[in-house]
């Protein structure tokens, strides 16, 4: 199945020079979801990548990790924006290709002796994923891995990403 012809592209969105990727047309067709699920499945199983828990960042990593970590046997840990998560919480700034922000994760959802994936619908800067690893570092955790549907590369995120294997299943 041709993955990029179910991602539909929007220029000039939220700003002026941003060319979207668009994974709203993926997730509504259903062959496209379940396909693209069970690639991302095998794609991570085939790394050897071995996790207890899934963590992915709002909100469209909790739409593809949440699936993955259930498939996977794994748990799943939302890394949220400010301000929504009830209990104490581990916080962290980061930039984003178009603006700043702040991630939370629930102190108490992690362990030191945990292992766990990243996952998201896609990596641009690296901002986003570099600042989640940081998150997990902080906490002492296992970092086994990234897990991303979309990768621009012309962004060169990877390069601000810990030396961990980097799985992505469409490239633009
Ligand atoms: C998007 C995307 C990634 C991040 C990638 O999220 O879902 O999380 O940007 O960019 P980066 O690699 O430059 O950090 P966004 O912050 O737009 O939030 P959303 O998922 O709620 O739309
Ligand atoms: N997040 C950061 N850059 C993006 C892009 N070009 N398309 C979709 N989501 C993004």
């Amino acid at each position: 199945m041709d993955l990029k012809s179910l991602i539909r592209d929007i220029p000039d969105f939220p700003k002026s020079g941003i060319l979207f990727r668009d994974i709203t047309t993926l997730l509504r067709d259903p062959q496209g979801l379940r396909y693209t699920i069970d690639l991302f499945t095998q794609k991570i199983l085939d790394a050897g990548l071995k996790a207890d828990y899934v963590i992915g960042m709002e909100s469209r990593g909790f739409m593809f990790g949440t699936p993955l970590a259930y498939q996977l046997g794994a748990g799943f840990i939302p890394v949220r924006k400010p301000g929504k998560l009830p209990a104490a919480v581990h916080s962290i700034e980061y930039e984003l290709e178009y603006g700043k922000d702040c991630l939370e994760v629930h102190q108490d959802a992690l362990h030191p002796q945990s292992r766990v994936l990243i996952v998201d619908d896609l990596i641009a800067t690296g901002g986003t994923a570099g600042a989640t690893a940081k998150l997990v570092e902080k906490i002492g955790c296992e970092l086994v891995g990234f897990g991303f549907i979309i990768e621009l590369r012309d962004l060169q995120g990877r390069k601000n990403l810990p030396d961990v294997p980097i799985v992505s299943l469409v490239e633009y």
